[in-house]
């Protein structure tokens, strides 16, 4: 559709150019093609604007009523009408497909007396209808370049539908495996955390064209921290964790610019975030500078009131408002009150207009205002969704984001021929699991399963036995829930197809909707009766490689005591089935790393290797005497730590040296280490460095991820590894309440995961 702007509009850009002063109806300018600066195009706006329009720009409602079907008559779809037609909605949710959003883009534009466009929002989280990895996974790759594609590749098929924000990247730092939502995020670890929301944040927005999106940096903040790892539960966390932990990957997101951050569920030293002044407004939008918008977390601004915080709605809204929330997502508090607020003198017109602003601004930085059907072309659609490059474009991160755990005695890689193959597990056979939680726009059953990609990739005789379902309990709205805790009838197909075989492959784990929003689990072991089955299958045919499908660490003692070869292949996502056979053949060589301790037990969590020393630290071991800081049942340390991550090649460090053992302001020690490629096949490794702060004002973690290098070596090659070490590098939020760098003594540590014991000492002075 060709779009042409209202001839009012089009006089109100030539009178701003010609530099009249602002009066009703000259004042929208709306032309990028101007260049005129965005803040006076936006003043112009706000200056037509009634106090109910502005109330308007900061609703935003969730897709209501079959939009090309007939108008609604009665009920909420019908109010959402009414108010879209008198320009009281700002933006939408949920409404994908360019025939939905045009429809009522249209009404927006066409029918409300300025015209302004509404903003599309959607969870494109890990892909749209090409599905990436989940994002946890996608982290296994420390690869920025791979992950920054995906994001692209989301924002692509997102932004020819028709829409032009996701709510996406989340990037809370998650330390406890049963919170559900570990799925969405980068792990455990700040600094990982930090690079990773970088590339997502540029692969989604890229050059805001017609194939990006506005990103939406989320949970701000804490939400993560839920305890015991129950969604939406009560958040206690220091102020010292806040800043050194929870918010350095929130800043480094809002400085790759990130147009837009939603606030969270969960409360912060007793005020939800979603009402928290100190948060929203002096952290993000005046110490960090963030000029975007902020959207609520869905019905947040309303749960205030189930917090125990705010006695209605309408008390709700005004401390939403306050506290620069910005927009509400479906609480309906600002739509119902935010008006009377203003009137009443309980809501500044400031903070309106603050708001009002962001959101324009956002509005026009993605070029809605010159062309609100930008993301609606109906070829563009249907070119550019699904495309071959986008099939390879996840392959490639799917690969790499696979975790070879184990391998011992040689099962892996699988030869091409010859071989008789067992194939074990439900998940081994489904097309749906793999896309894993938020999916919401992928078709069910379009995932490669594993089954159809080991047929694919090689000559060998392939048998399949289900053996047991996943015990999924209650995950999903529908119906789609299989729940099995007992049922062993297939156990006995399962043994007599492992029997015959040379190698047993059992995939087993947890189904792609036990993880996600709503999700936690108390227990992280294998769901159902499948730990029975590996068990069972094991005293038959020990040489087992265990394909693990799931979406947070899991609890798999007995398997890494018994099993010779084990591989994390979390949800992979479209491809899933394609990149677990390359990897399973040796086609592509594992090069993951684990972005989350595994615990040996769910009595750990929260297990995290960035953790404190106490006053007695011990060995962690069960047999350690009494009163030091252990466990008397399990040892403390995780089954597989952060960073872990095994290839087809040996990668042997060595030789680690530092250009200084001391350096001051503005200096910078320069660190190698030699890592050698001892095996005979390529490989890539991801090189890490930590540092351990000795002692400082506020006590600093045992060690810290400050850099890392994903490298491909040579069979038999040496490569020397660098990283600079600066004032920046030592930084953190000390007891003077800011970032800064503190004169002491100092530990590097390099290696390829955390658990590496090559270390030598330094010292930094101011
Ligand atoms: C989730 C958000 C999501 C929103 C919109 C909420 O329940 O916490 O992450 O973006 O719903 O779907």
């Amino acid at each position: 559709m060709k779009y042409t702007l209202p001839k009012y509009i089009l006089a109100a850009c030539l009178a701003i150019a010609l530099g009249c002063s602002s009066t009703k109806h000259n004042a929208i300018a709306t032309k990028n093609s101007l260049q005129l600066p965005i803040d006076r195009k936006v003043d112009s706006v706000l200056a037509l604007m009634t106090l109910e329009e502005k109330v308007g720009q900061m609703n935003q409602y969730n897709g209501f009523w079959d939009v090309t079907g007939p108008v609604p008559k009665n009920g909420a779809a019908a109010l959402k009408y009414d108010h879209l037609k008198k320009g009281w909605v700002g933006s939408m949710l949920n409404v994908k497909g360019v025939k939905d959003v045009k429809a009522l883009q249209k009404i927006a534009v066409e029918e409300t007396r300025l015209g302004i466009p509404l903003i599309f929002g959607f969870d494109v989280i890990h892909g749209y209808k090409t599905i990436s990895p989940i994002p946890l996974a996608e982290a296994a790759s420390w690869d920025l370049e791979a992950i920054e594609k995906s994001a692209q590749i989301a924002a692509a098929e997102a932004a020819a539908s028709g829409l032009n924000w996701t709510f996406a990247p989340m990037v809370d730092v998650s330390r406890d495996a049963r919170w559900g939502r570990v799925m969405e995020g980068a792990g455990e670890d700040p600094y990982l955390n930090s690079r990773i929301a970088v590339a997502r944040v540029k692969g989604f927005q890229g050059d805001l064209g017609e194939l990006s999106v506005a990103a939406c940096v989320k949970h701000f903040a804490g939400y993560s921290f839920a305890e015991a790892g129950k969604d939406y539960n009560t958040v206690e966390v220091s102020n010292n964790t806040l800043h050194n932990i929870i918010l350095p990957p929130f800043k480094a997101a809002a400085d790759a610019g990130a147009l837009t951050f939603m606030n969270s569920f969960n409360e912060l030293d007793g005020i939800p975030a979603t009402g928290n002044i100190h948060l929203q407004r002096q952290i993000l939008k005046g110490d960090w500078g963030f000029k975007g918008f902020v959207v609520s977390d869905w019905g947040s601004i309303g749960e205030m009131i189930a917090h125990g915080y705010s006695k209605d709605l309408k008390e709700a809204a005004m401390q939403a408002a306050n506290a620069g929330s910005d927009m509400d997502m479906e609480s309906h508090g600002y739509i119902e009150h935010l008006a009377a607020l203003v009137r009443e003198g309980k809501v500044p017109q400031d903070n309106i207009d603050d708001a009002v602003r962001r959101i324009l601004h956002v509005k026009f930085i993605l070029g809605l205002f010159d062309d609100p059907y930008k993301y609606c072309n109906e070829v563009r659609e249907q070119q550019t969704i699904g495309k071959q490059e986008f099939q390879d474009g996840v392959l490639d991160v799917a690969k790499k984001s696979i975790v070879l755990l184990k391998n011992e005695k040689n099962l892996l890689p699988l030869k091409k021929t010859g071989q008789k193959i067992a194939v074990i597990g439900a998940l081994a056979n489904d097309k749906t699991s793999p896309l894993g939680s938020w999916r919401i726009a992928a078709d069910d059953g379009t995932a490669v399963s594993v089954l159809e990609g080991l047929k694919q990739y090689s000559g060998n005789t392939i048998t399949y036995a289900k053996g047991a379902d996943v015990a999924v309990g209650t995950v999903a709205f529908g119906s789609e829930t299989k729940i099995n805790t007992t049922d062993k009838s297939g156990f006995a197909e399962a043994v007599n197809a492992a029997k015959g075989a040379d190698v047993v492959i059992m995939v087993l784990g947890e189904h792609g909707l036990q993880t996600g929003e709503g999700r936690s689990r108390s227990d992280l072991n294998l769901p159902g009766v499948q730990q029975e089955l590996l068990q069972t299958i094991y005293k038959v045919n020990p040489n087992i490689v265990l394909v693990l499908n799931n979406g947070r660490p899991l609890t798999i003692p007995w398997a890494a005591q018994n099993i010779p070869s084990i591989v994390e292949a979390w949800q992979l996502g479209t491809q899933s089935g394609n990149a677990i056979a390359q990897v399973l053949y040796g086609d592509y060589n594992p090069s993951g790393k684990l972005p989350m301790s595994f615990p040996r037990s769910v009595g750990q969590v929260p297990l995290y290797y960035n953790h404190k020393s106490t006053g007695r630290p011990g060995n962690g071991q069960p047999t350690e005497s009494v009163f030091w800081s252990h466990y008397i049942d399990v040892e403390s340390s995780p089954l597989y730590p952060f960073g872990h991550g095994l290839s087809y090649s040996k990668f042997e460090y060595s030789n680690l040296k530092l250009s200084n053992t001391t350096f001051a302001k503005d200096g910078k020690i320069t660190v190698s280490v030699d890592v050698k490629n001892s095996s005979k096949v390529d490989g890539k490794e991801v090189v890490q460095l930590y540092l351990h702060d000795l002692f400082a004002s506020v006590t600093r973690p045992v060690k810290e991820l400050k850099g890392f290098e994903l490298t491909e070596i040579k069979a038999g090659q040496t490569k020397t590894i660098t990283f600079a070490i600066n004032q920046k590098t030592i930084e953190f939020y000390t007891a003077n309440n800011k970032w800064e760098a503190e004169a002491g003594d100092f530990k590097v540590m390099v290696g390829g995961s955390s658990a590496t014991s090559l270390e030598a000492p330094f010292s930094y002075t101011n």
